[in-house]
């Protein structure tokens, strides 16, 4: 029996995406950004959001459909993200996928988004899924998780208020620099130096897995009355510098305290340029593994949703049509 194919839909926040896989192996992985929508407005607006995945979906439904050379009737699984993220966006993708799956009268599976960021850097891996500290950083989420195996996760610690995501993309609003903020800052930062601004470590010396990067932000907007004084480039150095050293030592600190030899880093944040090098750096230096998720797999997209999927669906779980969407939903309710 050939093996099966899983249709996957992401819509939790302003990415239209859909992937398409063949047992673990990823066909086609179509991403519709609304960054350039988005960005008149310095950030996301739900209701155009929506709007957006409800015009943008079946066409990339089709694309991913077209570049995985898979026809709709060949589909043996639908997913959809059910949470967390925008109410009204996550409706659509979930819709899609539901309708799709009762028409074609094949399963349905409803796939926490954060579960997708944690297992992403798994994904392609020859050894699959093994014990790791996982660090998720995204414009929503600051989590470390202990990974023990395929759906066996203990939550570490997060962030108190701001995620780092979302810190980059505040600051780079005060610094003028256009939505999204965070590779805006990364670009900059290349050119700056992060020792001429000294700014906070929140938390660092804490001695658990907390964050928090508000008061980070404040220390920018302090800033602001004596920019003038400054190259841009330095204060963006600056301030990634602070945020990096804060995720890579608790990171560190947290595979010590559980003894675990590997560490899977996903999310947006994790596309930075500088947290990949201190983490390379800090990993060799205590000789531990690093598996980073693939650019393409850091920022939302649907391939990391049709991997959670294709594993679930391989141990024969699937939701009921009544699965209804959690803008809120945890890793905790896994
Ligand atoms: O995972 P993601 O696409 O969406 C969420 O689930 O939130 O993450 C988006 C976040 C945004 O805050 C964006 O600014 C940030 O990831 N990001 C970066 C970089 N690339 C994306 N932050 C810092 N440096 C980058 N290179
Ligand atoms: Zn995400």
């Amino acid at each position: 029996m050939s093996e099966p194919r899983v249709l996957a839909i992401e819509t939790s926040c302003d990415e239209t995406a859909v992937a398409v896989l063949r047992g673990q192996t990823l066909l086609s992985s179509e991403v519709a950004s609304q960054i350039a929508i988005h960005q008149a407005y310095g950030g996301v607006v739900p209701e155009v959001a929506s709007r957006n995945h409800l015009r943008t979906l079946k066409p990339v439904i089709q694309s991913a459909l077209d570049r995985a050379g898979v026809a709709l009737s060949e589909i043996d699984a639908f997913a959809a993200t059910s949470g967390p993220g925008l109410a009204s966006s996550l409706m659509i993708g979930t819709s899609a996928a539901k309708g799709l799956a009762v028409a074609l009268g094949k399963p349905f599976l409803a796939i926490n988004h954060l579960e997708g960021h944690l297992l992403s850097p798994f994904f392609g891996h020859a050894e699959g899924i093994q014990r790791a500290v996982a660090l998720v950083v995204s414009g929503g989420h600051t989590l470390l998780v202990e990974i023990r195996g395929f759906g066996d996760y203990r939550l570490l610690g997060q962030t108190l208020d701001d995620a780092a995501g979302e810190a980059f993309d505040k600051v780079g609003k005060l610094l003028g620099l256009p939505y999204p903020g965070g590779p805006e800052v990364n670009r900059m930062a290349a050119h700056g130096d992060p020792r001429r601004i000294e700014f906070p470590r929140s938390m660092l010396g804490s001695g658990d897995f907390q964050f928090s990067f508000s008061g980070l932000k404040t220390s920018v907007r302090y800033l602001l009355p004596k920019l003038g004084q400054y190259a841009l480039a330095d204060v963006c150095a600056s301030f990634q510098e602070a945020v990096v050293d804060v995720l890579v030592a608790k990171t560190l600190a947290a595979a010590a305290a559980t003894g675990c030899r590997c560490l899977a880093v996903s999310g947006g944040v994790s596309c930075n340029t500088r947290l990949r090098e201190k983490l390379k750096a800090g990993c060799a230096a205590r000789g531990l593994e690093l598996l980073l998720a693939a650019p393409a797999l850091c920022t939302d997209n649907a391939a990391m949703i049709g991997y959670v999927a294709a594993l679930k669906h391989a141990v024969g779980e699937s939701s009921p049509l009544s699965a209804d969407i959690n803008p809120n939903l945890r890793l905790a309710s896994l």
